[in-house]
This record gives structure tokens, C-alpha cells and sequence, in this order.
């Protein structure tokens, strides 16, 4: 019987490793792509079943060439995974217009730009699976990620709109939205926002990142996302929305009973502002 095949972007890292690996354990072939095949984590390469591709999200024809490549070494993808992704965080008003776009073009664009991608493969084989990466940033906005937030609640508004328009081709699309987790999101691949020079900003600035260093002291792993995300796979049915860790599942559920202006003054008061 031939195996279930995963096209993931983002493959070096956190979620996306952290994916690659569980799919596998589940029996699935995986095209692991991302920027930079040689500085792949060790074992990789070496896993069962996994196959690696160069792929930058922000250059469309290394999109086109690791589909068209993985299409033709497996044969047929069964699922995308738009995880690829990283948060430019810091004050609004300091952003330059080159890292407003380079936030847009790599969270947003790259998304569209594979989605692009992978539906005719998905037609021509009758079916498919498409699972976008938001996060709980795709549902309530937090200060100092305006623009990760413009990101990511547009890829909400996106996939909710293709769930209609790619059912009757039998294409499923998914949004995993986690909470905090712990991977290099924070670390190398967070760019941090100028804060501007006069110093407006500061006590603000200050203030908050104490706080989310103190949510992000209770982030999950990423190996539960990887679960959540093959949840979202596999899962016949309407349900599109799948909020990943206990943070963003009692998040949605706050969300959803309380009026938006007692969440506001709720966030308020949990970041002291
Ligand atoms: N960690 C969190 O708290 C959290 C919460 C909610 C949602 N998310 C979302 O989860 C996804 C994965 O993030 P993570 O937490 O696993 O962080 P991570 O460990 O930093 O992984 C991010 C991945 O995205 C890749 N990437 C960045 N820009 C790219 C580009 N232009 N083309 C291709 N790949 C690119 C990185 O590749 P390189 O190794 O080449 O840099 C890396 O593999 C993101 O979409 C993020 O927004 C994260």
C-alpha cells in the first residue's frame, strides 16, 4: 500500500521538525522543505521516508521546483503544511517599510504563494489536504505584534473563505492555531522592532515583553502542535479551526463567551497596562 505523503515548509526547525518526525512515526512519506538543505538538523535526512528540498518561502520558483520535484519522487502529496513563518515584534510606529514587507511577504504571501502551488497537484488527484499554520495571534490581537498579527489574521479570513471554494475538489483546509511554544520563535527567529529614539515607548515596551516573558514560561512543546496538526489532517468534516496547547484552547474558550471589550480590559490587566 502506498504511504500518505506531507509537503511541509519551515522543516528546519521547532514546529516543523517537531512535524516531520511525527508524521513519520505515523507511517507517512514527508518532502521536509526549507531555506537551507545544508544546514539541516542532523538525522533528518536519515529518517525513513523523508526527502529534503530547498524552499524559501519568499522566492516563488523554489516553490514551484520542490513541488514539482517532490510530486515526481513520490508520486502524489497528500497534505501541505504552510508552517514556515517567523514574528516581527516590537512597536508599530518603529517598523520600516522593508521589514513591514518582509513580515508580509514571508507569513502571508509565502502562504498564498504555496497554496497557489499545490492546487492544481491537489485537483489533479482529486483531493487534498491543506493545513496553514496561524496561532492564536490570528484571533486576538496583543500589543507590540501588530504586524505578525496582520499576518496571521488574514490567513484566518483566507482559509476560511477557501473552505468553500475548494470543497467541491475535495481539497480540506485547516488552521492549527497554537499558543505559546517553546522553539526558536523567540529566539533566532524573532526580529525585534526598532523602538523609537525618544523613548516614548520604553516603560511600555518594557512592561509587556515582562509579561509574555512570564506566559511564554508556560508555552507547550512542539511536539504537541505536531500532534494537533496531524489531528487537523486527518480529520474528516466542517471543522476547520484547531487551537493547539491548554493557553490557546481556554483562550478560545474565554474568547468566544466573553464580549470583546471585557477581553481588552482582561488583557489589560494581565499585562498590567
Ligand atoms: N512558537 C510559537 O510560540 C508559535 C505560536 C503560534 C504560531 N507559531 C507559528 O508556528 C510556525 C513555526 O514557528 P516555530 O515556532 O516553529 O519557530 P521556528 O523554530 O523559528 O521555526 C520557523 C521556521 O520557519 C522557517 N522560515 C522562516 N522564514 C522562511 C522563509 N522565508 N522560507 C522558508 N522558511 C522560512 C525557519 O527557517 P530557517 O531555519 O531557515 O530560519 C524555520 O524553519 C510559524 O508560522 C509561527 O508563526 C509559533
Amino acid at each position: 500500500m502506498t504511504k500518505p505523503v506531507l509537503f511541509i515548509t519551515g522543516a528546519s526547525s521547532g514546529i516543523g521538525l517537531a512535524t516531520v518526525k511525527y508524521f513519520v512515526a505515523k507511517g507517512w512519506e514527508v518532502a521536509a522543505t526549507m531555506r537551507n538543505i545544508e544546514k539541516a538538523p542532523a538525522g533528518l535526512k536519515q529518517l525513513q521516508g523523508v526527502k529534503l528540498y530547498q524552499l524559501d518561502v519568499t522566492v516563488p520558483e523554489t516553490i514551484t521546483n520542490a513541488l514539482g520535484q517532490a510530486l515526481k519522487d513520490f508520486g502524489a502529496i497528500t497534505a501541505v503544511v504552510n508552517n514556515a513563518g517567523y514574528g516581527a515584534i516590537g512597536p508599530f510606529e518603529g517598523a520600516s517599510e522593508a521589514q513591514i514587507q518582509q513580515q508580509i511577504d514571508t507569513n502571508l504571501m509565502g502562504v498564498i504563494r504555496v497554496i497557489q502551488g499545490a492546487i492544481p497537484i491537489f485537483r489533479q488527484q482529486n483531493g487534498g489536504v491543506i493545513v496553514n499554520i496561524s496561532s492564536i495571534a490570528g484571533r486576538v490581537g496583543m500589543p507590540l505584534y501588530s504586524l505578525y498579527h496582520a499576518t496571521k489574521f488574514a490567513i484566518e479570513g483566507l482559509t476560511e473563505s477557501l473552505y468553500y471554494e475548494l470543497r467541491p475538489f475535495n481539497i480540506r483546509v485547516r488552521l492549527v492555531e497554537p499558543g505559546p511554544v517553546k522553539t526558536e520563535f523567540n529566539g533566532r527567529s524573532r526580529q525585534d522592532l526598532p523602538t523609537p529614539e525618544d523613548g516614548s515607548y520604553n516603560g511600555f515596551v518594557q512592561k509587556v515583553n515582562r509579561a509574555y516573558g512570564l506566559v511564554f514560561s508556560y508555552a507547550s512543546t512542539p511536539e504537541t502542535v505536531a500532534r494537533t496538526i496531524y489531528r487537523a489532517t486527518i480529520r474528516k468534516g466542517p471543522v476547520i479551526r484547531y487551537p493547539s496547547g491548554v493557553m490557546a484552547k481556554t483562550l478560545m474558550v474565554f474568547n468566544k463567551l466573553t464580549p470583546g471589550s471585557i477581553m481588552r480590559l482582561f488583557t489589560r490587566g494581565v499585562l498590567g497596562l
